[in-house]
């Protein structure tokens, strides 16, 4: 047993959770009429309302009581110190400094002055790609911006701009292309001119297979469109750590926008990486964004735990997952624009803590991430959300919406606001088999047809959901939202005890990608594998050998 599960706050809260397994939160709404206001918070533009939980009295103190003795408000300090909490890549996650305006140490550096230089260059380039003075080869304007890039290279970037599409410059339209699969990038040059064309090559390592193909396909369709080497330098700029790589690559040291190490891969939608995003909304709207993530890191580093909305999101999601075992989260965002925000926590959140074993090594005697999933309601509402009603397994669920619209259309956003509110409703009431029974009556039914559907219509209820809403969706409460959600992740992993900023787990795929591919690449005898994994590669050999399944010549990556 870990020291964790054996600890006292631990154990505390799991005597804590037989009892309230025993309450219903709907006799805990109708015992206490100030329950919704007891339990919520409001930070940096964002409410949340977090009363449709399992919650009675003493679960927060207790839920605190374990934040206090995993000790995270020093990580809250380490973090906000530079100080290098990646301990397996020995160096610090120190994305708050990319939207900081005071001075920010790591390693006995202030990295702003830095950050601000490559935002400025931004700018300016930002600026000129928006008044249409930066022409491409032929002297037109740039119409498309397209980001290759892969995880967090692609996943904050494509997110951000589908989520501000209103802020959107009426000549640029953004694309992204992150998959391998030719289809990708074959399906948005169908669509893009490569006179007015922009690529913006988004690797943190520069050396990530899916995004140095498609680059080099991409420039390699540039370039024989176009008729010359020539264009590479006015339609590719790089974000990249990794200024070796990039000048490899051919990209002039002048169009590439650097960020550094201390920033993940996840966490870089504030760097340079945001430079399809700040191309389509402008810098000053991208600085909004900034500004939103500063507040909320603001709130996180000050407020106290109890009432720091992060830590109490963290701290729900540990009830939830490590003391009623729930294994999944649906993230359930009621506007369109937010579409991808659940594959975009996706990465942040099982990147960061789908680890099995603790910052030492030691293998976890817990649950660590859940499953993070999720689509814009009202569609789920009408595929999965039976299953989060009446399903067999219980998942929690974050509900995000904004109280305004900007597309106010007749009834519309009532309608949308009114199914967001009601699921939460429905998941936290329920109804109850003699509620079912009144209403079948009401319908003319009796006996045995009656009793034959009451199990198929009642709803246990007691589902928890938090329900976070913003005044409006902008580049400010994006920032502030992304960031909370940042600092949760941050917050359970101090407390799982596991490192939330490496991502080993990765490797090994990747690893063996290489060596399938060289087999793949034949006539060399192929490496061991398993039967199955042989006996894919010869089906694919026999294809290969009836019709080429790649394009003969060998390209630098095969
Ligand atoms: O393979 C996972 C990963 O390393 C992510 O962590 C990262 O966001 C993504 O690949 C892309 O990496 P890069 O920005 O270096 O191309």
């Amino acid at each position: 047993m870990s020291k964790l599960t054996q600890s006292v706050a631990w154990t505390k809260l799991q005597t804590h959770a037989t009892r309230v397994r025993a309450t219903h939160m709907r006799d805990l709404f109708e015992a206490d009429p100030q329950r919704a206001a007891r339990y919520t918070l409001t930070a940096a533009g964002i409410t949340l309302d977090y009363s449709k939980n399992w919650l009675v009295d003493e679960t927060l103190p207790l839920l605190v009581s374990l934040a206090e003795q995993e000790q995270v408000g020093a990580s809250i300090e380490r973090m906000f110190l530079g100080e290098r909490i990646n301990n397996t890549e020995d160096r610090a996650a120190f994305h708050v400094a990319l939207r900081a305006n005071a001075p920010m140490h790591t390693a006995g550096r202030d990295v702003v002055p830095d950050v601000v230089r490559v935002r400025a260059a931004m700018r300016s380039f930002v600026d000129s790609v928006r008044d249409g003075t930066a022409k491409g080869h032929t002297g037109k304007p740039m119409r498309a911006i397209v980001n290759i890039g892969i995880g967090g290279s692609d996943l904050g970037p494509l997110m951000a701009t589908e989520a501000l599409a209103p802020y959107r410059h009426p000549r640029l339209t953004p694309y992204f292309v992150s998959n391998v699969d030719g289809t990708h990038l074959s399906e948005v040059l169908k669509r893009v001119d490569p006179e007015t064309t922009l690529f913006i090559v988004a690797s943190k390592t520069f050396t990530t297979q899916e995004t140095i193909a498609n680059a080099l396909s991409a420039r390699e369709w540039l370039v024989s469109a176009l008729g010359s080497e020539q264009a590479v330098g006015r339609h590719f700029v790089a974000l990249s750590t990794n200024l070796q790589a990039t000048a490899q690559f051919g990209i002039d040291a002048r169009n590439v926008f650097e960020f550094w190490d201390w920033v993940g891969g996840r966490y870089s939608v504030w760097s340079a990486v945001g430079l399809s995003l700040a191309l389509a909304i402008g810098m000053d709207e991208f600085e909004q964004m900034l500004a939103g993530a500063r507040a909320m890191d603001e709130h996180f580093k000050s407020a106290p735990l109890e009432a720091n909305m992060p830590v109490v999101l963290a701290l729900l999601g540990i009830w939830c997952t490590n003391f009623f075992g729930t294994r999944s989260l649906a993230i359930l965002p009621y506007d369109q624009y937010l579409a991808r925000f659940p594959a975009y926590l996706q990465q942040l959140e099982m990147e960061s803590n789908g680890k099995r074993v603790r910052r030492d090594g030691e293998p976890v005697d817990y649950a660590t991430c859940p499953v993070i999933w999720g689509e814009p309601g009202t569609n789920g509402q009408h595929a999965f959300y039976q299953l989060l009603h009446q399903g067999s397994e219980i998942i929690p669920a974050d509900f995000i919406a904004p109280v305004r619209t900007h597309n106010p259309l007749g009834q519309h956003h009532r309608l949308l606001l009114a199914n967001f509110i009601a699921q939460t409703e429905a998941l936290m009431r329920g109804k109850t088999s003699a509620e079912v029974r009144a209403e079948l009556v009401k319908q003319g039914l009796t006996g045995a047809a009656l009793e034959a559907l009451v199990p198929h219509k009642v709803f246990l209820g007691n589902r928890p959901s938090n329900s976070i809403v913003l005044e409006q969706l902008t580049p400010h409460t994006l920032g502030a939202l992304i960031a909370l959600y940042e600092h949760k992740v941050y917050v359970q992993g101090s407390i799982w005890g596991i490192n939330s900023f490496d991502q080993w787990g990765v490797e090994l795929g990747k690893q063996l990608a290489q060596r399938v591919l060289d087999d793949l690449a034949g006539p060399d005898e192929p490496s061991e594998h398993d039967a199955s994994t042989q006996g894919l590669i010869k089906r694919m050999l026999l294809a290969d050998r009836a019709a080429p399944l790649a394009v003969a010549k060998k390209g630098p990556l095969s």
